[in-house]
């Protein structure tokens, strides 16, 4: 076989800047030891996030002056309409600025205090779009899941039997919504299985309950059905992404990802009663429903970003360059997530530093010498996003420790990619010296993207 070329070439290419080692070191103190605060112009390869991050395609660009400004009915709101229909068959297709506004609008009117929403994994957004309505946000992930050096072909899963225990313990009419995230972000980007869609869907019938989609990204997922799952290696992936749809009663989507734009997402639903009502609240929240946010140029290029995010050739190189990164890192001993999951490679910061404990956060450390020794810049997926503290104070650690790898959708190299692994196994090797970090400072909320540190 040969090689696996980016399927593209490049019209437009931005600058990055090249900043020394002890320039860094600086940077990173300045910034309390937290890479969300650093200037994204002192980040040599940016790896915080593939959201909102892709290189759009010349079609897209050429789509953003087509698009149509008008305020009602704008031409683009129906290419948009029509390319989301396409996918999700659903009924009635509501724009939004980004995933968490469609999350807002979806929770709010179903959620409340003693109200459950049971996922495979939610992302922290949804979780807190939830939690935010006085309602409470499950996890019920396979067992296999849990365990990042377990290599199974769907470990986004949802434990199918935990779900229908669940049901029994808090009661069907407290459970408004059932969400599958595809792929798992938050369990290290792994895919869920056209199988499982389809039992947690039966379960969902059975008790009422309706089963959306947190269908960021759709494709990778359906793509790693084709690859893995008996029956669909011959299923164009257009047709797997349907049929996943198919199961679903709605969506939450944050276009940031797989529909390769800049900003954008929708809520997409199929009942009459609960899209009136998802359609006023957007009117107060977001706009008008034919735009939700959005100007109509981002909405031409959501439409044609969903035309290529389907496509075979991309959905072949954006897997296979995730594990190529994977395996050339778990080659030199690195630990991480198995197998690589689709949009990021999740290194396991227990195993990768063993003798830093969860209170003094190994993935931030990891995260910070990451920066120091490349300019590379990550985030932490561990204690510090989700870790809780006890009434005594002292921290409730996460269920795993990890450093995100996010990879930009068409944005790096293969080079870029060698440069990448190159400074992990650096940092892997110099890892009997590293330290710990402390918090000097936390919001009480979404820690993360505020916090400052101290290295001990
Ligand atoms: N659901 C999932 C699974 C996500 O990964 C995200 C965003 C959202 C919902 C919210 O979408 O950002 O458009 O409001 N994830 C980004 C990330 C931020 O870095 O993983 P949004």
């Amino acid at each position: 076989m040969k090689t696996i070329i980016e399927p593209f070439k490049i019209k437009s290419v931005e600058p990055i800047k090249f900043t020394t080692k002890e320039e860094r070191k600086k940077i990173l103190a300045k910034a309390g030891y937290n890479p969300f605060m650093i200037h994204a112009d002192d980040v040599l390869i940016d790896l915080l996030t593939d959201s909102g991050t892709s290189a759009m395609s010349s079609d897209q660009w050429a789509g953003i002056m087509r698009g149509d400004e008008s305020y009602a009915g704008a031409k683009s709101f129906y290419k948009f309409e029509a390319a989301v229909k396409k996918i999700t068959g659903d009924k009635f297709i509501i724009p939004t600025h980004q995933g968490r506004a469609a999350e807002k609008i979806i929770f709010s009117i179903l959620g409340g205090t003693g109200k459950y929403f049971a996922s495979n994994t939610f992302f922290d957004t949804t979780r807190a779009n939830i939690e935010f309505t006085g309602a409470e946000a499950v996890d019920l992930l396979v067992e296999v899941g849990k365990h990042p050096e377990k290599r199974a072909p769907f470990k986004g899963n949802m434990d199918v039997k935990a779900l229908e225990a669940f049901i029994k313990k808090v009661g069907k009419e407290n459970i408004p919504m059932v969400v599958l995230t595809v792929t798992n972000n938050s369990g290290g980007g792994q895919p869920v299985s056209m199988q499982n869609i389809r039992d947690v869907k039966n379960v969902c019938k059975k008790y009422g309950i309706l089963l959306f989609l947190d269908a960021c990204r759709f494709a990778e997922n359906a793509y790693f059905i084709k690859l893995r799952e008996k029956g669909f290696e011959k299923k164009p992936v257009l047709e797997i992404c349907q049929e996943m749809f198919s199961y679903a009663d709605g969506s939450t989507m944050s276009a940031k990802k797989d529909a390769l734009v800049n900003i954008g997402g929708w809520l997409s639903l199929n009942d009459d009663e609960l899209a009136l009502k998802c359609r006023n609240l957007l009117i107060v929240t977001e706009g008008f429903p034919t735009y939700g946010g959005l100007a109509g140029r981002d909405l031409e290029a959501i439409a044609q970003g969903l035309e290529e995010v389907v496509d075979e050739h991309y959905l072949e190189y954006r897997i296979r360059s995730t594990e190529y990164l994977g395996k050339k890192i778990m080659a030199a001993g690195v630990p991480i997530i198995e197998p690589p999951g689709g949009h990021a490679i999740y290194i396991d910061a227990k195993r990768f530093l063993p003798g830093i404990p969860p209170n003094e956060y190994p993935g931030q450390a990891i995260v910070c010498e990451l920066y120091i020794q490349g300019g590379v810049r990550t985030v932490e997926i561990g204690s510090v996003m989700f870790g809780k503290y006890d009434r005594d104070g002292k921290l409730i650690p996460a269920m795993m420790e990890l450093v995100r790898l996010a990879i930009p959708r068409r944005v790096y190299t293969q080079s870029h990619v060698d440069y990448i692994a190159e400074v992990v196994i650096e940092t892997f090797n110099n890892r009997k010296k590293m330290k710990g970090y402390k918090i000097i400072y936390e919001a009480p909320m979404l820690r993360h993207f505020t916090a400052k540190f101290k290295p001990l």
